[in-house]
């Protein structure tokens, strides 16, 4: 115990991973400073800084490393992955490809941290960030949440421009940090609780994005009353919102009838 009361003092290394871009940078601003940059500043390898903060009944101080997403510096931030014990990996809703590249980062710091055991240590927090640009969106909710999910990560829907989300993806963050160092150094995974399947959130993307109602149905333009019959209910199935707890299901049910609806009376 210190003079406050605390128990002692932790000291832990957080890192950020994800692509170029996709605002590794602003939500670490605006956690520590509460301000924006609009403009990009490419981060050039590696920004380091320290925080100190109290979580439950621990002083915890926190190293961040805020590591460049660009390829080019691959070199420089090889290193840093070792010791870890906490990440943040941001990807950028309006950016699909830095979605997709979730797993390649996994991937680099598997390489890099030493024995694979390593990474059972690390605590990780998913943040979808720019989602003030709704309308520009590429990666809905319900497929991050299910990526996260998938990995036993926690997901946060996060703005750095706004601030919605990111104290509350960090507040995640250091409360699994200590909850690890309590556990003996052993990060401590969400077990599934989602209930929906990616099934259903590829279902749902399709009625969204697609740019017509055959697209929306996945049929043949000019495909017959019962084909689109079949394939309505299939999906509707899949959809119904009595059952599917995926985000956005009942928007998606919606745009899936009045495809239905559109195609049979065209016909
Ligand atoms: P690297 O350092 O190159 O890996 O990039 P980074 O991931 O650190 O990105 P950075 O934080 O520098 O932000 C990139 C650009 O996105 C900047 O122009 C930011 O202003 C912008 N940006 C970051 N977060 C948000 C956000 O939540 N919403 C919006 N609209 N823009 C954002
Ligand atoms: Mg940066």
């Amino acid at each position: 115990m210190d003079s406050n009361g605390l128990k002692k003092t932790i000291r832990v290394k957080i890192i950020s991973m994800g692509n170029a871009e996709t605002g590794k940078s602003c939500i670490i601003k605006r956690y520590c400073e509460k301000r924006f940059v609009n403009k990009y500043l490419a981060t050039i390898g590696i920004d380091y800084g320290v925080t100190k903060l109290a979580v439950k009944d621990r002083t915890v101080k926190v190293n961040i490393f805020d590591m460049a997403g660009h390829p080019i510096f691959y070199e420089v931030r090889n290193e840093f992955y070792k010791d870890t014990q906490g990440a943040m990996l941001v990807y950028d809703v309006c950016n699909r490809g830095s979605f997709e590249a979730l797993n390649s980062w996994l991937d680099e710091m598997k390489q890099e941290i030493g024995a694979p055991s390593e990474m059972e240590k690390v605590f990780f927090c998913v943040c979808a960030n720019k989602i003030d640009r709704g309308n520009q969106r590429q990666v809905e909710e319900g497929e991050g949440r299910l990526w996260a999910d998938e990995h036993g990560f926690h997901y946060f829907e996060t703005s750095a421009l706004t601030g919605e989300g990111v104290a509350d993806a960090f507040k995640e963050l250091f409360n699994g940090l200590v909850t690890a160092y309590e556990n003996g150094g052993r990060a401590v995974r969400i077990q599934t609780t989602l209930g929906y399947t990616k099934d259903q959130v590829e279902t749902i993307q399709r009625l969204k994005n697609s740019n017509n109602d055959y697209e929306r149905l996945g049929i043949r333009p000019g495909a017959s009353k019962d084909d689109i019959n079949k394939a309505y209910r299939k999906m509707a199935v899949i959809l119904h919102p009595d059952k599917s707890v995926a985000p956005g299901s009942e928007e998606a049910f919606k745009i899936l009838v009045t495809a239905r609806t559109n195609l049979l009376k065209n016909r």
